[in-house]
């Protein structure tokens, strides 16, 4: 990897008056490929990589990119150039990083259900790999160990595991995105992990690896990790003590981004040094699995205004994104900043931004200062993470394009859907 040189701008910027993606204005995007539309920088994204690398630079270290949070192959095209390798949670996603080129010895596969279909692809993926294999399977439950070694078994493999471990912390924050906690429905319990790694090695068909944790995402505190951290190097001794020896430990994702002024994210390298050093001297090879931190802040979501809807109590204004769009804010109340791309003079007053869909829960922000015409352009930020993954074709809305910035350049990296595509797999009663 050759570091990017140093550029002074923030890959999102305002220049002439207009909110740009490096050097594309973002009025220029919205003309040449309409609105609703994602735009991602392919700078902010090789910037936010390049600072997990520099962290881990001369370890034994591998940055696994959660694909779930947002998994344009164009995206995972430019973190697998740069030396990323990837966390999967699903077939799907499997052939995706295949089919963005990924290496299958740089493949995590986590989730608790994976079903026996796909744990023979990834073992399958194997012999498309000559034999390379994934990397590991990212266990969560003592059924799930048993499956993975009747699927290898049948098929005269071994599968390389690592148990992920429920750490029992509480990483403060959004109740439906905490993780590690015992109630939660992740990962082995700490008390259970030591008797079923034993269970584990003695099963023919796996290969005891690694040990893992995800304790939750959205982390602006990087206390909670190195708590994490603690917790498995006793249980890793514990099974050296065994005679169990691992191999790697997989950290997670989890570190937060900035979305408001009220954030105040940890920096990588905050995060990552009390890790390092905990881990020093250890002949441990080092996984970590973000996701939002390395895509979150590298996309906007533009929209127009279609409609102003002044009113006693509220003023509404209409975009043309909507909640299936961005489901953050309906889902889980996430705040989002959003800015006009050109400033108009003018008295500002506080408007909700809605969509156009029949719900009052979509809107994606409420009460924003802004000063609004019909047709102004604005853009959603910190949208790059678990923004296009996660919208939906409600209303028969059509999924949005997908743009990357890269330079000069714009390029559509995903067209926008059509409505007759929404219903092509539909057929009516004979
Ligand atoms: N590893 C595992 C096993 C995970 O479950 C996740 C996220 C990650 C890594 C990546 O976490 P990150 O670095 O992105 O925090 N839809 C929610 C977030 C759900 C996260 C699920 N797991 C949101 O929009 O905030």
């Amino acid at each position: 990897m050759t570091p990017r040189p140093m550029t002074a701008l923030n890959p999102f910027h305002t220049r002439n008056g207009v909110l740009h993606a490096e050097s594309v204005a973002l009025s220029d995007i919205a003309t040449d490929f309409g609105t609703p539309c994602w735009v991602y920088s392919r700078q902010a994204l090789e910037e936010a990589l390049d600072d997990f690398q520099q962290e881990l630079a001369g370890l034994d270290a591998l940055v696994c990119y959660a694909v779930k949070a947002n998994s344009n192959l164009a995206v995972l095209d430019v973190l697998a150039r740069r030396g990323a390798g990837f966390d999967i949670v699903s077939a799907g996603e499997l052939k995706r990083v295949l089919a963005a080129g990924a290496d299958p010895q740089r493949i995590v596969f986590s989730g608790v259900g994976k079903t026996a279909a796909e744990m023979e692809l990834a073992l399958n993926t194997m012999e498309l790999a000559l034999n390379t294999g994934i990397l590991c399977f990212n266990v969560e439950s003592a059924p799930e160990l048993e499956r993975l070694n009747a699927v290898a078994g049948k098929l005269g493999k071994r599968a390389p595991i690592s148990l992920r471990v429920n750490p029992d912390v509480d990483a403060g924050t959004h109740p439906y995105i905490s993780t590690g906690l015992k109630e939660n429905k992740f990962g082995v319990a700490y008390d259970e992990a030591r008797a079923l790694y034993r269970q584990a090695a003695a099963l023919a068909h796996l290969e005891v690896s690694g040990i893992d944790c995800h304790i939750g995402s959205q982390l602006l505190d990087a206390a909670p990790f190195a708590e994490a951290l603690d917790k498995l190097l006793v249980l890793v001794d514990q099974l050296a003590g065994d005679g169990i020896e691992l191999q790697h430990i997989d950290l997670g994702g989890g570190l937060g981004i900035r979305y408001s002024d009220a954030d105040v994210p940890t920096s990588v390298h905050a995060y990552l040094q009390p890790l390092l050093a905990k881990l020093k001297g250890r002949p441990l090879r080092i996984l970590l699995e973000p996701g939002r931190r390395l895509v979150g802040n590298a996309g906007v979501l533009l929209t127009r205004v279609e409609y102003l809807k002044p009113g006693e109590v509220k003023n509404f204004a209409i975009v043309d994104a909507a909640m299936n769009d961005l489901s953050r804010p309906a889902l889980y109340g996430s705040w989002h900043d959003i800015v006009p791309v050109a400033a108009r003079a003018g008295d500002a007053a506080k408007w909700e931004i809605v969509g156009p869909i029949c719900e009052s829960g979509d809107f994606l922000g409420h009460g924003r200062e802004l000063t609004l015409a019909e047709g102004d352009l604005l853009a959603i930020l910190s949208a790059g993470a678990y923004g296009m993954v996660m919208s939906s074709n409600y209303n028969t809305r059509p999924r949005a394009a997908e743009v990357m910035v890269d330079g000069r350049e714009a390029h559509l990296v995903r067209r926008r859907e059509s409505a007759e595509e929404l219903y092509a797999l539909e057929q009516r009663l004979p």
